[in-house]
């Protein structure tokens, strides 16, 4: 029973129920036992394109802890304050540090229970810590002298894109999140596949950008709604000709195969240092003289860092547009400091950053405020617990409520600004960035996102370069609500708008073609040569 609750639940944290709930809405017989989902009791009375309406008051109303029934059934343990996941996930972690078993995320990778070979999926073992260990150079505080110039000279295409396309506008402004969302992939998916392979994508119509997409979307499509094997595991052992699950399996694991193969020999063989490079040379060092890691199980270790990295951030950056129309004092502030600290002949870079820690307020109150992914990852409990009176069965999945932990008010003091408000203030103290405040939305414990360095910097440099240069306004008749969202496997994004994204001045545009010109974009010289890979 434990098995088949894991399972059921691998997809179901509680966005790809409500992913379910939004997109089968055509489908009147699906939808009626999803209409009566009690985990999300009240929510069911949201509008269906305001899927987190009454998310919070849910939360409140159940306390720090609470065990909701999936689909009448399944029991499901939703964490809803900072002080219930810093205890279950962080001290307790080693009870809380594996993912509920899924059979499908297996099968498409070739591999036994417990064992996906992504690193997302994999049990929290000697394995696993390994992996973490081979991704850390490349990812972590030692990598931001490599891979921060890559971003500088991204966010700087971003712009000169931005502009090209605006200049189609009739009015030179006006622009739909339809237009940007590519831009904004380009820009993210050139970081992760220069950073991992020493690949550019230069332009957002590359074929293999769109062959990566194109896999990606498959992955994430059997993570968010289960298949038959994983709710009835056995059904994995069947053979291929006589299983359709084996054999779309086996198709998706091979083509997995060829494209990140293809893309770890790129890295290998590309000059400069690359995050490929240094997994080999830090595997190379660490794993056991008698199980050293195949190049295969590098090449997934680095594409989780595709599935991870490519989607997120971009969605993240379309909820800035909104909380600059919700809240245009902030637009106000951050360009007197971007004037004041930058000024209009250049383009805002890393170094700026100690002056910039209003911007980078903005940024870390951007993931809180709209955390795209609000119900995290979902956890599985390897022990039968108890929190705050509340019991925890052993096997059950868990999940932290990111939505909620990001409005708790014993960590987010309500004086500072309401809960619900955009209130870039709040991370601010004595003029400098908080770093006592959680950023809930990248998780917690010993599987927190191994990227949450690439994808903050990344995230504070795009909204520098954007806020530097760009005025957001609505367009009359054509008000944004912030509450209306869609749901995209396990993450949310504004529902698509029109609204005017006005270049400052003359100066923007010029600024923006003279760096872009002349910046260097050879990645041997932005991210360093071979010889930096740290042995
Ligand atoms: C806005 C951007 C991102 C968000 C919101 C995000 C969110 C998350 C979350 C919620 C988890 C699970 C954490 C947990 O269970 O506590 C995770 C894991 C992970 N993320 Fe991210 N992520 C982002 C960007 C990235 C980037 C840029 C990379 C790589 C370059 C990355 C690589 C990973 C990896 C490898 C894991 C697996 C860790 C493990 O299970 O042991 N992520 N991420």
């Amino acid at each position: 029973m434990s098995n088949l609750i894991a399972t059921v639940l691998l997809a179901v944290s509680a966005l790809a129920a409500l992913y379910l709930y939004t997109n089968n809405k055509s489908q009147n017989a699906f939808q009626k036992p999803l209409l009566k989902l009690p985990l999300i009791s009240d929510l069911h009375s949201s509008p269906i394109e305001k899927p987190l309406i009454n998310w919070s008051a849910w939360s409140k109303q159940h306390g720090p802890i609470t065990v909701p029934k999936l689909f009448g059934i399944v029991p499901i343990v939703v964490l809803n304050s900072y002080e219930a996941v810093t205890e279950l996930f962080s001290r307790r972690s080693q009870w809380y540090s594996n993912r509920p078993t899924s059979v499908s995320m297996e099968m498409i990778t070739g591999a036994a229970p417990g064992c996906s070979r992504f690193t997302l999926m994999h049990d929290y073992d000697d394995h696993l810590k390994l992996h973490h260990r081979i991704l850390s150079p490349s990812l972590g505080a030692p990598a931001a002298a490599k891979f921060q110039p890559l971003m500088e000279l991204e966010a700087k295409q971003l712009l000169f894109d931005l502009a090209t396309t605006l200049r189609k506008s009739t009015d030179g402004s006006t622009i739909t999140t339809k237009t940007i969302y590519p831009l904004l992939e380009r820009t993210q998916s050139s970081v992760i596949l220069a950073l991992h392979y020493g690949l550019r994508i230069p332009k957002f119509e590359e074929p293999l950008l769109h062959e990566v997409i194109a896999i990606q979307a498959k992955v994430t499509h059997l993570a968010a709604n289960p298949q038959l094997p994983d709710l009835v595991p056995f059904l994995r052992y069947l053979p291929a000709f006589i299983s359709p699950w084996q054999k779309y399996a086996d198709k998706l694991y091979a083509s997995q195969v060829d494209l990140y193969m293809r893309l770890f020999r790129h890295g290998k063989g590309a000059p400069g240092w690359n995050a490929t490079k240094q997994a080999i040379t830090t595997a190379s060092k660490h794993a056991p003289v008698d199980s050293p890691v195949s190049d295969l199980d590098l090449a997934f270790t680095l594409a989780t860092s595709i599935q991870g990295g490519m989607e997120t951030s971009p969605r993240q950056l379309l909820w800035l547009f909104v909380a600059a129309m919700e809240s245009p004092v902030v637009l106000t502030r951050a360009h007197e400091v971007l004037d004041q600290f930058v000024g209009r002949e250049r383009l805002p870079r890393f170094s700026d950053r100690n002056n910039l820690v209003y911007v980078d307020a903005v940024a870390h109150e951007l993931f809180r405020w709209r955390p795209i992914s609000p119900g995290s990852i979902p956890r599985r409990a390897d022990r039968t617990d108890e929190f705050d009176g509340v019991k925890i069965a052993k096997g059950v999945t868990i999940m932290a409520n990111a939505w909620a932990i990001g409005r708790d008010e014993v960590v987010f003091d309500a004086s500072l600004g309401d809960a619900q408000d955009f209130v870039p203030e709040r991370w601010l103290r004595n003029g400098k960035l908080r770093g006592d405040l959680p950023l809930p939305v990248f998780g917690q414990g010993r599987r927190i996102c191994q990227g949450k360095r690439v994808a903050t910097d990344g995230t504070f440099m795009n909204i520098a370069h954007l806020l530097w240069a760009f005025d957001v306004e609505a367009l009359e008749g054509e008000e944004v609500d912030p509450w209306e969202m869609r749901v995209v496997g396990f993450m949310t994004e504004p529902k698509p708008f029109k609204f005017r994204l006005k270049p400052r001045g003359k100066w923007v545009l010029d600024v923006v073609s003279k760096e872009w010109d002349s910046t260097e974009k050879g990645l041997e010289e932005v991210m360093g040569i071979s010889h930096d890979v740290e042995k």
